[in-house]
């Protein structure tokens, strides 16, 4: 579907998010001709631009990181929409000449009063902006008209400032104008996971502590923290994925059948399995954290957390987060999910294993079954996108042998269609205002519900995270954590 007029106001235009993704979406949602004729962009920040400076800004970050071909006549016809504003957050003047901008563009492009506001900035200006959008009158929608904000996580810290951060942003937009990103949730694959489990019949009759023995999800980052320290010393592993991808992905493996696939539908039954969500009683042994130390990634040799710009070893931030928790429901009654990430782990991928338990009995010899691993569906998010079936198989040959194959779905193999980027898809939903695939405040909440006394917990300890080196699989608690319940982690 194509958006209709509207335009799209961005604070934090001169960020890291703004250049590698949302820019360049913008422009491949305008290549694949998806943005309305008059679509208009307007950038804000403290600069001393002008249209031109902004244009040249944006056409930079398009030709680094735009996925879809650089076409002349579609960057022009883009750029003619676009605007700029400088001033400050909390400059009057400059929000003044905001309204009169985005006035002129419904006047001159015809955006029809239809505008998003989406703030790529640091929550603590939250509160000021959508201030100023409503003292300017610009979070107020005319009759037929609509406004949105799009926020990016963080969504707060901890469960009392998520309460606040919504408290303010609601007050000013109704709770369906706002959009909370949670980019894992534009990945192709991620929305995958209903209809593998919804669509088909095979699947779901086992997907229950009956036949599940545990579940594991894992989302490995090779890559450090780059420039980001400013941002991730204060933040750390738990809060900056596993508050929201981490959880949200645990939400689509274990929620029930929602009725529809409407928004309220979808995210009240994920709301459901959160709240059903528990931590283990001893946080020492369920959980576990860690920090990389200098090490190889391939075959180069990579700096230690510590040694990062920006970084204050003092604070103990955790580059690795692993947890099991359970859900408290008769389908996954005693079926842990253990969760982990980590910045510079040996590789990057992301996958949801669902292992099962073994056959009840093995008519085969000992020694015929010893290789055997569990049955496990595999959910491969990234980068190798589709789903694994792993099942025992007989071995060639004159004894009755058994050994663990796969059976594989890869997208490239089965789809000539090629996946829209996270951020082109629900950018596009935000114009659309469709809002399925942005939680809801109650979902940021739960999350916070169960991660805050694990933030608590480590912070109460005196000893840093524990030590692994950069390219390897993390540290040894995260090791312990799943042998103490007789498993292990799968290797990727
Ligand atoms: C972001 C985190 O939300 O997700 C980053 O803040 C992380 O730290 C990134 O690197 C990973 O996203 P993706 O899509 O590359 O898996």
């Amino acid at each position: 579907r194509i958006a209709g007029p509207c335009s799209m106001v961005m604070f934090g235009v001169t960020g890291d998010l703004a250049r590698k993704k949302l820019m360049p979406a913008i422009y491949d949602l305008a290549n694949r001709g998806l943005l309305p004729p008059g679509f208009s962009l307007v950038g804000f920040a403290r600069r001393d631009w002008e249209d031109q400076d902004f244009a040249e800004v944006v056409r930079e970050a398009v030709r680094e990181n735009a996925r879809t071909e650089f076409r002349d006549e579609v960057w022009r016809s883009l750029a003619e929409g676009f605007r700029f504003v400088s001033g400050a957050f909390d400059d009057d003047a400059a929000f003044a000449q905001l309204a009169r901008t985005v006035a002129e563009l419904d006047e001159d492009r015809g955006t029809g009063g239809n505008h998003a506001f989406y703030l790529s900035i640091p929550p603590s200006w939250f509160a000021t902006v959508c201030e100023q959008l409503q003292r300017s009158g610009l979070s107020d929608p005319s009759e037929g008209t609509w406004r949105r904000v799009v926020i990016e996580k963080p969504f707060g810290h901890d469960l009392p400032s998520a309460q606040e951060l919504n408290r303010i942003v609601e007050a000013v937009f109704p709770p369906d104008s706002v959009f909370r990103i949670d980019h894992y949730l534009g990945k192709e694959t991620v929305q995958n996971i209903l209809a593998f489990r919804f669509a088909n019949q095979i699947f779901e009759p086992v997907w229950n502590g009956r036949y599940v023995d545990h579940v594991q999800i894992t989302m490995a980052e090779d890559i450090g923290i780059g420039g980001r320290a400013g941002y991730y010393d204060t933040v750390g592993a738990a809060r900056d994925v596993i508050q929201n991808h981490l959880l949200q992905l645990l939400a689509l493996t274990a929620m029930e059948e929602p009725l529809s696939f409407t928004a309220d539908a979808v995210r009240s039954e994920k709301e459901k399995v959160l709240a059903a969500v528990s931590l283990g009683e001893d946080l020492d042994t369920t959980t576990a954290r860690g920090r990389y130390s200098p090490g190889w990634q391939g075959s180069q040799k990579v700096a230690g957390y510590v040694e990062e710009e920006g970084v204050e070893a003092d604070r103990g931030t955790e580059t690795y987060a692993a947890l099991r928790l359970d859900v408290r429901s008769r389908r996954w009654a005693g079926v842990p999910f253990y969760l982990r990430t980590g910045k510079r782990l040996g590789k990057r991928v992301t996958e949801i294993a669902v292992v099962f338990r073994r056959a009840p009995h093995q008519p085969f010899s000992s020694t015929a079954t010893e290789e055997l691993g569990a049955n496990a569906v595999v959910i491969r998010v990234q980068p190798d996108e589709g789903v694994t079936v792993r099942f025992g198989s007989k071995v060639p040959g004159s004894q009755m042998e058994v050994r663990d194959v796969s059976m594989d779905f890869g997208y490239g193999a089965s789809f000539t269609e090629s996946s829209p980027e996270a951020y082109e898809r629900l950018i596009l939903d935000v114009l659309l205002g469709e809002p399925p695939l942005f939680p809801r405040h109650e979902e940021v909440e739960q999350s916070w519900r169960i991660l805050d006394p694990v933030i608590e917990h480590w912070a109460a300890r005196d000893q840093p995270p524990q030590d692994y080196p950069a390219g390897s699989w993390g540290p040894p608690a995260a090791d312990d954590l799943v042998r103490r319940d007789g498993r292990e982690w799968r290797l990727p």
